[in-house]
């Protein structure tokens, strides 16, 4: 969701603030705002983007002290007044926040009636009003946030400044990440490293419940009680050359584009060709528990659990452990029977998604064994589970998942070939697929080469209102993530459906005005496919077929042809022409490709 920045040193905050905040833009981008600290508080803050924030901070907002942010609205609309920072009401205390607080009401009525003045509908001013007053009573700036916290309930990644303490920053997290960047005589901290990674390698992750104070030669960081904790430094392997755009005109285009080398990455020293096994060290896990799991439970958000439908189907074909995949958003919500002998498995790009999180969590909380197939490394969501997969795929920056997407299906393989190779799989399939892992990179290749056509076609399709998006079995989760990144990307309604559910109800939308995009791998369920396709142009349906072969002009009015794999690991290479399809829809429809309207990259509010 929103980003924020912080920074203590001897240099200008500000223009390292502005420079995090373009970096985080991704995450939120309604509104954004700084604050610097030089004899007094001087602050800027604008509805729009970070540019439009850029071109309002004046050059004499000299002082190396500030805190900065970009907004993802939830309480009150994106506006001057909404946007962080929040003062309190004598200008002493100045507060970013990610997060929600929930008794937000209740808090403001009491400060009210004690005399506050709010200027904004946020949640966040509440903070700013209540640590005034407790930073009057208390010895440090750390105190005072401490003390205020704990009157609230809610989620928070917040920073904090006070004009009467220049060289200082305090943080604090619960429920929203905040990492600190350790740097020479200087501190920054984040919500995110994208806005660290220019300055240094070196991250410490707080922990739930921490609070940090950062000044120049330093931090400590203190758990709630106030104990003082000790925290290990990360060394980050992102660069920022990674968050550029690399020539491309867009993120996202950049990130379809890099994924014959994304997925490279993912199975780099990962394939055994001896005994055709996976080598998944992250795991954790002997052979006698890996043959002990009797089902597989996958969790994981939009794509990511799209994704996770793509490796139930994997576990159970190649290992034959029964599995499926579920919105972690619900799962968490419904009181799931945890069972011993299941494995969970917890799956998020930026390993910040607060369901999933709040999934993991409940899992561990009743003896559940999660393993995480994340990117992001040090994420709250890697540090939560037992062990895991990650995907090594690079920052993901377009708002609109899709090398997180292909390297978590993957990894999925992967997982699957380890599962299948402890229990049934014998070792001629395990080379198969072994085999099948490593054509992948160039059979990727083969398929952005179709980018010209596959541009043609969504110019094509792109003015129709709605789509259908419909595959059976391997199929269906490859049309649900074609529809998912249509719909966030190109606001063009679209709608996903096993193909063979299609005469059960859908097919009464299908006429002229609904194009459908159909899956139709050459697998076992090739002719049923080509049955779904003559119905749906027996209703004056058009369709673009997306397969392994062209087909009858009488079945489908396009065609885009993929190269073939294993049947099993078709889906990922499936999915990448929807991918380039979506992306040239939507710049056909001039949308606002990677920061599409109303969503942001890492949904860290419930
Ligand atoms: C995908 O294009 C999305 N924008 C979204 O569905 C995303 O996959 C989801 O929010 C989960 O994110 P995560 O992988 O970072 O947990």
């Amino acid at each position: 969701m929103c980003g924020i920045v912080a920074y203590v040193g001897p240099k200008d905050a500000a223009p390292i603030l502005l420079e995090g905040l373009q970096r985080l833009e991704y995450r939120g981008y309604d509104s954004a705002g700084v604050v610097v600290s030089n004899k007094g508080l001087r602050m800027r803050k604008v509805k729009g983007r970070v540019a439009d924030l850029a071109a309002v901070v004046p050059a004499r907002f000299k002082g190396g002290l500030g805190i900065g942010h970009t907004r993802w609205a939830t309480h009150g609309a994106p506006s001057d007044i909404n946007a962080h920072p929040h003062l309190s009401g004598d200008e002493r205390i100045a507060v970013v926040h990610n997060g929600i607080i929930e008794n937000a009401d209740e808090l403001r009525a009491k400060l009210e009636a004690d005399g506050a003045i709010f200027l904004s509908e946020t949640d966040t001013e509440v903070l700013s009003h209540l640590i005034a007053r407790t930073v009057k009573e208390a010895d440090s700036l750390e105190e005072a946030v401490r003390t205020a916290l704990k009157r609230v309930v809610g989620t928070y990644g917040i920073a904090v400044i006070d004009s009467e303490r220049p060289g200082e920053v305090v943080v604090a997290r619960n429920g929203s990440p905040i990492v600190l960047g350790i740097g020479e005589k200087e501190m920054f901290a984040a919500s995110d490293v994208a806005a660290l990674v220019r300055y240094t390698r070196q991250v410490v992750h707080l922990e739930d419940g921490e609070i940090a104070v950062l000044r120049a030669d330093g931090f400590n960081t203190f758990a709630s009680d106030a104990r003082e904790t000790a925290k290990e430094t990360l060394t980050v392997d992102w660069e920022a050359g990674h968050y550029d755009t690399g020539g491309y005109e867009h993120y996202l285009l950049k990130e379809i584009s890099e994924q014959p080398d994304t997925v490279a990455r993912t199975l780099r020293g990962r394939l055994d060709d001896r005994f055709h096994i996976a080598h998944l060290g992250g795991l954790n896990m002997d052979a006698r528990e890996t043959r002990s799991f009797r089902r597989v439970k996958i969790i994981g958000c939009g794509s990511a659990y799209y994704s996770g439908q793509i490796g139930a189907q994997l576990i159970e074909e190649l290992a034959r452990i029964p599995a499926d995949a579920e919105p972690a958003s619900e799962f968490r919500y419904r009181s799931p029977v945890v069972e011993a002998d299941t494995l969970y498995v917890a799956i998020s790009q930026s390993g910040e998604t607060y369901d999933t999180l709040a999934a993991v969590q409940e899992l561990k909380r009743k003896g559940g064994r999660v393993l995480g197939i994340v990117n992001t490394v040090g994420s709250a969501i890697a540090r939560e589970c037992d062990g895991g997969v990650y995907l090594h795929a690079g920052p993901e920056v377009s708002v609109a998942s899709t090398k997180a997407f292909t390297s978590t299906a993957v990894a999925f393989a992967l997982l699957a070939l380890h599962l299948g190779r402890v229990r049934d799989l014998s070792p001629a399939d395990g080379r198969r697929i072994c085999d099948g892992l490593r054509r992948l990179p160039d059979q990727i290749k083969e398929i952005l080469a179709l980018e010209p056509q596959i541009r043609e076609l969504a110019g094509k399709y792109a003015e129709s209102p709605s789509m259908m998006f419909v595959g059976r079995v391997r199929g269906y989760p490859v049309a649900r993530e074609g529809a998912q990144k249509l719909k966030e990307i190109s606001y063009v309604h679209a709608e996903a459906y096993p193909a063979s559910e299609l005469k059960h109800g859908p097919l009464a939308l299908i006429g002229p005005d609904m194009p459908t995009v159909a899956i139709v791998p050459d697998d076992e369920l090739l002719d049923k496919n080509l049955t779904t396709l003559g119905e749906i142009r027996a209703r004056g349906g058009r369709v673009l077929m997306v397969g392994h072969r062209t087909t009858d002009p009488k079945l489908a009015d396009d065609c885009v042809v993929v190269p073939k794999n294993e049947t099993e690991l078709d889906p990922i290479l499936l999915s990448i022409p929807l991918q380039l399809f979506a992306y040239h829809a939507a710049v056909a429809l001039e949308r606002d490709v990677d920061k599409p309207r109303n969503l942001a990259k890492s949904v860290t509010v419930e």
